[in-house]
């Protein structure tokens, strides 16, 4: 049986560097499998997807991800249009959604959402985006991405530029680094700093230093991973207009970088990074995109298939 048979994806922390490494081996391989042996991996299982925030890459890929391995998704991604609208909490909801799939996706504003679907549902969990919180998927997605396209993890100087306060993917993604011998250079306004509560955490396990300043850094950088200040998180607006275009990612910024640096988004992007950067062989965002298909469809078939594939 491999080990992510029927298991939940609530925190990376949850995730040894042999356990990351297993999962890109495994991504690796099913990329590599023609379209008809990678539809018998998930044939006839049904994944749920409950989306009480916005999304358009993550349940999408998972969509794909889980029709490429033959299986088939449904469930609620307009919260409105569900009897969360009557008032149905979410513990009902989730149990109802494990009656009518094999495997659960949830994202929710709450920090701990995904934890505590996990405790009722008897499917296993994956944990789409759990407020400011998580977002490990995303990570998993982050880190096959830099690794594929720089060969290596241990050994980078990695930039985390934008909104580390209210960003949960520069939190999974950090929680996630924290397993790599890796230098991270974290570039935020003053007040969107990275919380508290979990520098103490990042710093048992990663080298970092937090500045204002992207222009320093730049030239040392081999990956800049750009964020998206969280507009809804903010609890007012003025606090967010303040912060609001603070790093913008253009082509004058790039021709300070090495040449062969690359740039990350989780996306959605607003206006942080030019869009005539997109041509350039150093955005690597799209295909950051369509990694995330595979990594969620290998995570997909191990938790579904107990032989794995
Ligand atoms: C991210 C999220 O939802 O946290 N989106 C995504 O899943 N790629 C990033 C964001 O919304 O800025």
């Amino acid at each position: 049986m491999n080990e992510f048979y029927q298991k939940d994806i609530i925190s990376i922390k949850d995730y040894t560097k042999d356990q990351l490494e297993t999962i890109f081996a495994s991504t690796d391989k099913i990329m590599q499998l023609n379209p008809q042996d990678r539809r018998e991996i998930c044939k006839g299982k049904t994944l749920g997807y409950l989306f009480y925030e916005p999304s358009t890459r993550t349940r999408l890929s998972f969509d794909s991800a889980m029709a490429s391995i033959g299986g088939n998704s449904l469930g609620i991604s307009d919260i409105s249009s569900s009897s969360t609208q009557k008032g149905e909490s979410l513990a009902d909801t989730v149990r109802i959604m494990s009656i009518y799939s094999d495997v659960l996706v949830l994202r929710n504003p709450l920090d701990g959402s995904s934890r505590f679907a996990a405790e009722i549902s008897d499917k296993p969990v994956i944990n789409a985006g759990s407020g400011t919180e998580e977002h490990p998927t995303q990570a998993i997605q982050d880190l096959f991405t830099i690794k594929k396209e720089k060969k290596k993890i241990d050994g980078l100087k990695i930039g985390i530029v934008g909104d580390l306060k209210y960003g949960r993917t520069v939190y999974s993604l950090l929680y996630g680094l924290g397993n790599y011998d890796v230098d991270v250079r974290l570039i935020s306004p003053e007040s969107l700093r990275i919380r508290s509560d979990s520098t103490y955490e990042i710093k048992k396990r990663i080298d970092f230093t937090e500045t204002t300043d992207i222009e320093d850094h730049l030239d040392e950088l081999d990956v800049l991973y750009v964020t998206r200040i969280q507009k809804e998180r903010f609890p007012d607006e003025e606090e967010y207009l303040k912060v609001k275009g603070s790093y913008v990612v253009g082509l004058d910024m790039l021709k300070r970088m090495k040449d062969d640096a690359i740039i990350l988004h989780p996306l959605p992007r607003i206006d942080e990074i030019a869009a005539d950067v997109d041509t350039t062989k150093n955005a690597k965002y799209f295909e950051q995109a369509e990694y995330g298909k595979h990594t969620r469809a290998a995570l997909l078939g191990m938790i579904l298939n107990e032989n794995g594939f």
